[in-house]
């Protein structure tokens, strides 16, 4: 990690920017894929992780579900932080059964599965994905063939994973189409990032992996931490990354947490609101970001569980 903070900093990837008020959330996708059509007939999966813990993964994961969810989009949402279920919190929910339950063959996915905003499928978290492996094989198959028909029937699945690069958050990172790394402008969350990157793509070196930039104050801060990670990952990594959106610093975010509402309903001209609203338009509109995945037609479940634990 010493030698990973030296090289950022000799990238000037810590050096401050120029920074003015933030006054736009601002949002784009940088995508060479962008509008080609996709013929995949599963969701688009797409886990959202960081580095470091904190940063805005489980806010982005809820916020741009449901706004995606009121664009049309047919929307799973897997809480894949295993340890501290985080979605259903920012949801308010309190579900009765989790994923760990289906794991464990004492519920079926439709009675763990709750039914959030205009079309979201909250599955909650709260137990291993080992637990995948101690199942008989045809409690296996049988789980498989539930969870993919439920990713067949979705637009997009979102799996809201835990910080860091510990075995579980890559295998499922490894297994999504599609990676978003959540970033705050903070130099540790930065650095940590890259940590994240590095990893994942010694495992998936062609992996599509586009930032979101949360909690900036300065106008051009984004870009900034962009564009210094990217020269980063491209220099030392060979690995090309994308700038899916900006989230700036928002009170009524954290005014929303506390209430226990997600802030694109508690406060939807919230200026954070505005930013998740504009990422899923983007998601919405553009078929993938980044160059297109290998293997893409595999279930996210069957790659899940075909992992090497
Ligand atoms: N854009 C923002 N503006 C203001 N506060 C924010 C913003 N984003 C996140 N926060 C604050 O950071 C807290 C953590 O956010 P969140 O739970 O989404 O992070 P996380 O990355 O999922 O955390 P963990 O690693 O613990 O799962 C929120 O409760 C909120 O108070
Ligand atoms: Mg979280």
């Amino acid at each position: 990690m010493t030698h990973q903070v030296e090289t950022l900093q000799r990238m000037a990837i810590l050096s401050p920017p120029n920074s003015k008020s933030f006054a736009v959330a601002s949002s784009r996708v940088e995508s060479s894929g962008a509008g080609k059509s996709h013929k995949a007939s599963h969701a688009r999966t797409i886990a959202v992780t960081s580095g470091k813990g904190g940063v805005g993964k489980s806010n982005f994961a809820v916020n741009v579900s449901l706004e995606l969810a009121a664009l049309g989009r047919r929307v799973s949402l897997l809480d894949g932080d295993l340890a501290l279920a985080n979605a259903d919190v920012l949801l308010g929910l309190h579900p009765q059964y989790h994923l760990g339950h289906v794991l464990a063959g004492l519920r079926t996915l439709d009675e763990v599965v709750v039914r959030v905003g205009s079309g979201v499928r909250l599955i909650p978290g709260g137990s291993g994905f080992e637990e995948l492996a101690n199942l008989s094989h045809n409690q296996h198959t049988r789980l498989i063939a539930e969870l993919c028909a439920m990713e067949n029937d979705s637009d997009f699945l979102i799996i809201d994973t835990a910080a860091g690069i510990g075995h579980n958050v890559m295998d499922v990172l490894r297994a999504a189409a599609e990676v978003v790394i959540v970033t705050t402008p903070d130099p540790t969350a930065v650095v940590d990032a890259y940590a994240t990157i590095k990893v994942l793509h010694n495992h998936s070196p062609s992996k599509p992996i586009s930032i979101v930039v949360n909690d900036v104050v300065g106008i051009g801060d984004a870009d900034h931490i962009f564009s210094q990670l990217r020269s980063a990952v491209s220099r030392f990594l060979n690995h090309e990354i994308y700038h899916l959106g900006t989230v700036p610093r928002d009170a009524e975010l954290a005014e929303a947490v506390r209430e226990q509402r997600p802030v694109v309903e508690y406060a939807p001209d919230s200026p954070s609101a505005r930013a998740f609203r504009l990422i899923a338009k983007h998601l919405h509109t553009a078929c993938r970001v980044g160059p297109p995945a290998s293997g893409s037609s595999t279930p996210f479940w069957r790659l899940l569980t075909e992992a090497d634990v």
